[in-house]
């Protein structure tokens, strides 16, 4: 069966077809790259598997192209960048596992071998780029059939304990393309996380795992999936699903969506919302040392030391507040993320609405400016005047905003 390789990696994939042939050696696309080509999404990374020597084959690459490659010898793989293109050479390699979790033993092998060792069907399959069968999908396991059928489907029964990481790569791959895990394979998963196995695998890697899946637009299905499977019980320590938990995790998805489409420009990473949303139930210590171990960005620590600690009382605050203006002071000084989180609360919803879309877009024009200067208005008692004819402009937006609903809805 023959793929139409992506025409943006046309070319370099007919020329490292091209330099395998003088080098003697045969190249292949593979992996996670043939899964998306075959979903038909745009790839920019793209993986080879070289029968012998890889790294003198992206040697020999780079140098057609004038480029810097990066080798690594212990691992018999090199990186190149053309144009905006990443590429990675990797020895076709067997590699043997002498624990659960532990990083595994290498030699060199063939690009059966170096295909059985991974983690799904649909992450198993190789592009041919040698000349003679250029194009060719090579499809061992039913790769193809499980991604027309939408099936996660582990290689072989000892996958997760091979690597438990793997319990939370198939819930991210299930949850981002809405697969589902095969019968055997949801399985054995249930068997891996009742061996505690998630607790014994590297925590760096389970860690960055979680990144990876809170970059995901289905973040929340992936949520979803591992309540199902309860594997964020066994990574944080103290970590307990409730009802409320969810149903917050739900309104943040709308507030998300919401925000996302009206300030694009103003987008943050999202995730990280759901994730605070998830540790809020957490002793602060803990939780703050899990967002450590996260590395998560410094908004994302503020944020949450604020929802720890002053969340609570600024919403009774802005509760009560009746003016415009008020509303404004409150919120003026909170990080995009705090607002959303404060938009979880339906009474509150609306006031910070009103200021994301009007109160902090007030200004006073030019000209009224000038002219208090003229009047003789200076430093602090300029901005205290400017402040206060804001308050008035402010205090009069409601209505006009609240005669607009009215005009929607009827
Ligand atoms: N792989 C594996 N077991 C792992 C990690 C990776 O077998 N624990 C294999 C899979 O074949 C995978 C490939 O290595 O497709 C590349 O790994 P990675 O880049 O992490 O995954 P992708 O499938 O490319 O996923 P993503 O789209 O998230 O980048």
């Amino acid at each position: 069966r023959k793929i139409k390789v992506p025409e943006n990696i046309e070319e370099i994939a007919r020329e490292v077809g091209q330099i395998a042939k003088e080098m003697g050696l045969r190249a292949y696309i593979v992996g996670g790259v043939v899964r998306d080509i075959l979903l038909g999404k745009e790839v920019w990374d793209v993986d080879f598997v070289v029968e012998g020597n890889a790294i003198e084959l992206a040697k020999e690459l780079a140098r057609r192209h004038g480029v810097n490659v990066h080798p690594f010898p212990e691992f018999g793989t090199a990186h190149l960048k053309i144009g905006k293109l990443k590429l990675e050479f990797a020895t076709a390699r067997r590699e043997t596992y002498p624990r659960p979790g532990a990083y595994p033993k290498v030699e060199p092998a063939s690009l059966k071998e170096d295909l059985i060792r991974r983690d799904f069907t649909i992450n198993a399959m190789a592009i041919s780029v040698n000349l003679e069968d250029y194009g060719t999908l090579i499809d061992y396991f039913g790769g193809l059939r499980d991604l027309k059928d939408k099936v996660i489907r582990v290689l072989h029964p000892v996958s997760f304990i091979e690597d438990p990481v793997r319990i939370l790569r198939a819930l991210r791959f299930a949850g981002r393309l809405n697969f589902k895990l095969s019968r055997s394979t949801e399985k054995l998963l249930k068997q891996a996380v009742n061996l505690g196995l998630l607790k014994e695998a590297p925590r760096g890697r389970l860690i960055n795992e979680i990144k990876l899946a809170l970059r995901e637009d289905r973040f929340l299905e992936i949520l979803e999936l591992y309540r199902k499977y309860r594997v964020l019980e066994e990574i944080i320590e103290g970590f307990q699903w409730n009802e409320k938990v969810l149903q917050k995790l739900y309104a943040l998805r709308k507030v998300v969506d919401w925000h996302a489409l009206e300030f694009s420009e103003e987008r943050i990473d999202y995730g990280w919302l759901y994730l605070l949303i998830l540790i809020s139930n957490l002793d602060y210590e803990r939780g703050k040392h899990f967002l450590e171990e996260m590395s998560a960005p410094s908004w994302v620590r503020e944020t949450y030391k604020f929802m720890k600690f002053k969340l609570g009382s600024l919403k009774e605050e802005l509760k009560k507040a009746k003016e415009n203006y008020e509303v404004y002071r409150l919120l003026k000084p909170l990080h995009t993320s705090v607002l959303l989180l404060l938009m979880l609360e339906e009474e509150l919803k609306e006031k910070i609405k009103l200021y994301l879309e009007k109160l902090r877009k007030v200004k006073l024009p030019k000209e009224k400016i000038e002219e208090l200067k003229k009047q003789g208005l200076k430093g602090k008692e300029l901005g205290e005047r400017i402040e206060e004819l804001k308050r008035e402009i402010m205090n009069k937006i409601k209505l006009a905003a609240a005669l607009e609903h009215h005009h929607h809805h009827h």
